[in-house]
């Protein structure tokens, strides 16, 4: 997998369709020299002598180290004449901050590198660890390439060390730098961006001279900002063309920046936001860089989507949980709000296994003194007054109806009038004399604290150890400001943002770990986080408080760019919608919904007799193609944000058989021949339609097409695919 070439210390890393390639240069540093389709290790003397010399400085030259301005460094040094953003800056006690990263050693190691206090990969072939020196200082840098020969995403990070005796400051950590040369073509960049309730929508700007930068500073990835940026060459489309991904497996504030430079070279790089950023590191110390999921496809954005998809499921979500069947759940939240007791509640879950559905989840509202978001957060013990014999009625009731049963928790946060916030206002993120920002009425605990964690630790787990639950719901409802703790000096507050992710990396690892027979959910609705590191403790997330038919298909079409689409979870909920008032057809949504891991939520004693079928249809169809869901591959048709149309269709590995789901936004006139062209069949099988009695080989399929359905407004469509032998 990975090369060294003593002769030319030269590295060549390849995997499923890629090849990375670097080499230490006439100067010392450690150059890039290629990343794109996949080569032989015969073909890198040609990349060194006709692309790597002709921009290497020579340093017996003059005018040597301005020329590292243009030089496609693995990792951007500081002020010594290469003039764009750096990836590490570490200022040493004298103030001084000035670095040339040059090569020193390396090594190869069999595996994935466990992050110790941090979501990674989770097993890998190998791991290259080259070994930057600082010319100017007492600082060395690991850049760390972990590949593997089945998969397409690189993982890389950084790891900073302070060999001498002083401390330093860290202010910027980055965790990788890839360097993208000038094509002649334009590049551009899709990052994910929204707001609560509209999340993950994909904007592509052109990528000029100057840097863009996408980041969060709400301590979270964020409702705002996806910690993922795609660079796209100019022949970049759905399914053809090259682009590179650039996924952060980080929960906390992030940046990524893409900066073009005078030579028209592109520079892209990402880690901790380094906005507020700093870190003391005590001589001898070292400080690890979360990971980031580097991707290079040459079949355009469905490519690179499909890529990561087997990232996720094959290197990072739980693998006891990735491909198996998830809980079908009903959940109490837009059916009652807080406002449940134990009748309200027996009438759903008594409904329940009637309909196929086999969870029923328990949101907020069922601990402390909870009646409305203004109190109770903090205080994870069961309100009696509300649930009449606590949770154990409850979980009798489902145990009765052969359910499961799941619970809403949101660790993280404290409301001022708590039990916990009474006896312990100190725990709560906020600075004595500046009055604390609220949102929902609730402040965020401040996890940089050990004592915490292990309060909310022996909390959670106390529910969890004396009643019968297999789900657990993840939420976090708001972001972190104030970032301060009386727990840390002053030249340590620039810690905080990161050390609060530590602190919740820390108790989502004890308590998934503690109990490996629960399903922990995550929970990005109120609170945005949505990401690659939290996937690594939450097989799924709830994916947006937006459950609208239509709102929805823009929703996943964003997310799944580069998250798998089991990743998402995805309920029906009822009509007029609550986020958007719109009426849309029952079957719209149940269709919608089974492009995730499919759900519902709403109270089923309301529903029709009519419904009461439908969700049951819905149930026995989801059955039948949540394999697809779990393992398959997707291919995106149609594109919500720019036609009439939303079109996603999963596809089997061996190609056997593929589930296609649609939906036509408005009635239109003149759409009578409109073609919808199928993706990712197998050119040489038959296949039929079931629903259209339809039999066509994949090559007919994809060439000529299927024409749309006419659909009312909003209206949708399922196609089961299957071969024909
Ligand atoms: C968030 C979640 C919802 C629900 C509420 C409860 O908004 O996204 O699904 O759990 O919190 O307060």
């Amino acid at each position: 997998m990975t090369d060294f070439e003593t002769a030319s210390k030269s590295f060549l890393i390849s995997g499923k369709n890629y090849s990375y390639a670097m080499y230490v240069n006439k100067s010392g540093y450690l150059q890039h020299l290629y990343y794109g389709k996949r080569i032989d290790k015969t073909d890198v003397p040609f990349l060194i002598s006709a692309h790597g010399e002709n921009c290497a400085p020579d340093l017996s030259d003059f005018n040597a180290d301005m020329l590292t301005d243009a030089m496609p460094a693995e990792a951007g040094s500081f002020g010594k004449g290469d003039f764009r953003s750096a990836t590490v800056i570490v200022r040493r006690n004298d103030g001084s901050a000035m670095s040339s990263f040059k090569y020193l050693c390396h090594k190869t190691v069999k595996g994935a590198v466990k992050l110790a206090g941090q979501p990674c990969v989770r097993k890998a072939d190998a791991t290259l660890i080259i070994t930057l020196k600082d010319d100017c200082s007492d600082t060395q840098i690991d850049l760390c390439y972990t590949a593997s020969e089945n998969s397409d995403v690189l993982v890389r990070n950084t790891v900073i060390r302070n060999c001498g005796k002083d401390a330093a400051e860290i202010v910027k950590a980055y965790s990788f730098c890839v360097q993208l040369p000038d094509t002649c073509g334009t590049y551009s960049a899709l990052r994910l961006a929204g707001a609560w309730a509209s999340e993950r929508k994909p904007v592509t700007t052109p990528l000029a001279e100057g840097e863009l930068k996408i980041q969060s500073a709400h301590g979270y990835s964020s409702h705002a900002m996806n910690p993922f940026l795609a660079v796209l060459a100019e022949d970049c489309g759905e399914n053809n063309g090259e682009c590179y991904g650039f996924n952060l497996l980080y929960s906390g504030s992030f940046a990524i920046t893409a900066e073009v430079s005078s030579n028209k070279s592109v520079r892209v790089q990402g880690g901790i936001n380094d906005y507020m950023f700093g870190w003391k590191l005590n001589g001898g110390e070292s400080f690890v860089t979360p990971q980031a999921a580097v991707c290079y496809s040459a079949e355009g954005l469905g490519g690179m989507s499909r890529a990561y998809a087997d990232f996720f499921r094959g290197y990072i979500i739980n693998p006891d949980y990735v491909y198996k069947r998830r809980p079908i759940v009903v959940n109490n939240w837009e059916a009652t709000y807080f406002d449940f007791d134990n009748e309200k509640l027996f009438k759903i879950i008594d409904e329940a296994p009637k309909l196929g559905i086999d969870t029923f989840v328990l949101d907020d509202g069922w601990f402390g003194k909870r009646d409305d978001d203004k109190s109770g957060l903090g205080d994870w013990f069961v309100n009696e007054n509300k649930l009449k014999g606590g949770l154990k009625t409850v979980i009798d009731r489902c145990k009765k109806n052969g359910l499961k049963f799941g619970l809403w928790f949101e660790p993280e946060m404290v409301c001022e009038d708590s039990d916990l916030f009474r006896a312990h206002p100190d725990w709560a993120v906020k600075k004595e004399g500046v009055t604390p920002s609220r949102s929902r009425n609730q402040l965020v605990l401040d996890l940089t604290r050990g004592e915490v964690v292990d309060y909310l630790f022996n909390a959670v787990s106390k529910i969890l150890k004396e009643n019968e639950i297999s789900y657990v719901k993840w939420d976090k409802n708001r972001d972190i400001t104030e970032n301060f703790t009386a727990n840390l000096p002053a030249e340590r507050q620039g810690e905080f943002a990161h050390r609060y992710t530590l602190g919740f990396y820390d108790l989502a690892e004890r308590l998934t770990s503690g109990f490996p027979n629960v399903f922990f959910e995550g929970c990005a609705g109120g609170g945005g986080r949505f990401d690659g590191g939290a996937m690594y403790y939450f097989p799924q997330t709830w994916t947006s408080d937006d459950t609208d038919g239509l709102e929805r298909t823009k929703i996943q079409w964003g997310t799944s760019f580069c998250y798998p689409v089991s990743s998402m979870s995805c309920h029906v909920s009822a009509c007029p919608n609550h986020q958007t008032q719109r009426i849309t057809p029952f079957d719209t949504r149940g269709a919608i919904a089974s492009l995730g891991a499919t759900g519902y939520e709403l109270d089923l004693s309301k529903l029709s007799g009519e419904e009461k079928l439908k969700v049951k249809a819905q149930i026995e169809n989801y059955k039948k193609t949540d394999g697809l869901v779990l393992r398959g591959d997707l291919y995106r048709l149609c594109n919500p944000f720019t036609s009439n149309y939303f079109c996603e269709m999963l596809v089997a590995k061996d190609k056997s058989e593929a589930y296609v789901v649609g939906e036509r936004f408005r009635g239109d006139p003149c759409d009578h021949d409109r073609v919808l062209k199928l993706e990712g069949l197998d050119s040489n099988k038959v296949y039929k339609i079931v629903e259209l009695g339809l039999t066509a080989s994949g090559k007919a399929l994809k060439g000529a097409g299927v024409m749309f359905p006419r659909l009312p407004d909003c209206g949708a469509w399922i196609w089961h695919i299957e071969e024909v032998k």
